[in-house]
């Protein structure tokens, strides 16, 4: 898709950048950019590139009415190392050309964007304000992981969106701009939901009438790179003997390859953010191993299965809402018909983290 640029490295106005790259980033920013600007605070987007494709990508960003993108980075994919230095010379270059450096960098969540940007901004001078600040998986197998504990390190404001989160960063020694603000993928379920519900019924109703579904997403490399584990992934959807419909990140199709894909899964196209909301309305359970789904499935009352052996959301697996589980320990149907032991009760904040962070920021910047 092609959207226009709002050219601002004449004026180097923006007292905020956001940067971000990957598709959850910009349902994050989209909430914040909007609290930020009611607060009428001076914020643009700096889009890394790390995503590019349309469905990734262009569709969010048009989707989530975001108009604030002054420049793609268009860094791509590659390895580790490649992206994320080849997005530590964009950024860089970016901000070189800028009369005027931003105040503020604010970065989200754990993608390779999030960590390239506070290595950049953390070396110009930049205060740099984490949004997703303080979640461990306590795995450094995972990318994630690694890019979580370094940008918290470098961060001077610390988002959490929940009070573990400000426990995490204690333990590490963290404690000076530290605000739990609850969750701002909260604030966007609730502000869009309403819209997405009819959103993704074209897959809904190529199903039996009115038959259960399970929604599902697997991308991790720890779930997709190794053939083995892939294939356990699938033998397991398959013995859920319900319909599974899976909308397929490029890196999870890629390694699909020739597998056979069980009779009861459906692959779809990577859904839009709208797509995914409507379809979770619908679903019964849910079977994943992305850390937003995991807790759209708790905020939609909704059984969630994470095929994998720690989350970071570990306050949705109080009274089972959300249980990790092997893919080889999925025996049957019954694995998502499991009724949680405990009452729902509503975690990470009420909605509000979006002007929780804009009201910080105004005071910070003033
Ligand atoms: C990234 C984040 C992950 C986040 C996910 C959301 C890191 C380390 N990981 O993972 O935390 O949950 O985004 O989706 O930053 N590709 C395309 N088209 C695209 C983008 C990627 O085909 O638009 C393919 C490429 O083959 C690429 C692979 O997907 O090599 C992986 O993409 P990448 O951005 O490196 O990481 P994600 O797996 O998307």
């Amino acid at each position: 898709m092609f959207f226009e640029f709002l050219i601002i490295e004449e004026t180097g106005l923006s007292s905020i950048l956001s940067i971000v790259g990957a598709r959850p980033q910009f349902v994050k920013a989209a909430v914040v950019s909007r609290a930020l600007q009611q607060c009428g605070l001076d914020e643009h987007l700096v889009h890394t590139g790390q995503h590019y494709d349309e469905e990734l990508s262009g569709c969010f960003i048009e989707q989530l009415g975001i108009k604030n993108v002054v420049v793609n980075l268009a860094a791509g994919s590659g390895t580790h190392a490649n992206q994320t230095a080849r997005m530590m010379v964009a950024i860089g270059e970016y901000l070189d050309r800028l009369d005027t450096l931003p105040k503020l960098l604010l970065v989200y969540g754990d993608t390779n964007s999030t960590v390239a940007a506070s290595l950049v901004g953390a070396k110009l001078g930049i205060k740099i304000a984490h949004v997703e600040a303080g979640l461990r998986s306590y795995n450094r197998e995972m990318p994630e992981e690694v890019n979580r504990v370094i940008t918290d390190h470098l961060s001077k404001i610390h988002f959490c969106s929940s009070a573990n989160g400000i426990a995490n960063l204690a333990r590490e020694g963290i404690s000076g701009q530290v605000i739990n603000v609850g969750d701002v993928m909260l604030d966007a379920y609730l502000t869009f939901k309403g819209e997405a519900t009819a959103h993704g019924q074209h897959i809904v109703s190529d199903l039996a009438e009115g038959s259960s579904f399970i929604l599902s997403t697997i991308h991790r490399p720890s779930n997709t790179d190794d053939p083995n584990r892939l294939e356990q992934i699938l033998d397991a959807l398959a013995r859920l003997a319900l319909p599974v419909v899976w909308p397929v990140h490029p890196r999870t199709r890629s390694k699909l390859g020739e597998n056979i894909v069980p009779a009861n899964v459906m692959l779809q196209p990577p859904a839009s953010y709208f797509e995914m909301l409507g379809l979770l309305q619908h679903c019964t359970a849910v079977v994943t191993d992305s850390g937003g789904l995991q807790k759209e499935a708790y905020w939609a009352k909704k059984k969630c299965i994470t095929l994998r052996s720690e989350t970071e959301w570990v306050e949705t697996l109080d009274g089972g809402w959300n249980s990790l589980k092997e893919p080889r320990s999925l025996s049957g149907p019954n694995d998502v018909f499991e009724k949680p032991t405990t009452p729902w009760r509503q975690l990470y904040g009420n909605g509000k983290a979006s002007e929780r962070i804009a009201q910080a920021l105004l005071i910070e910047l003033n």
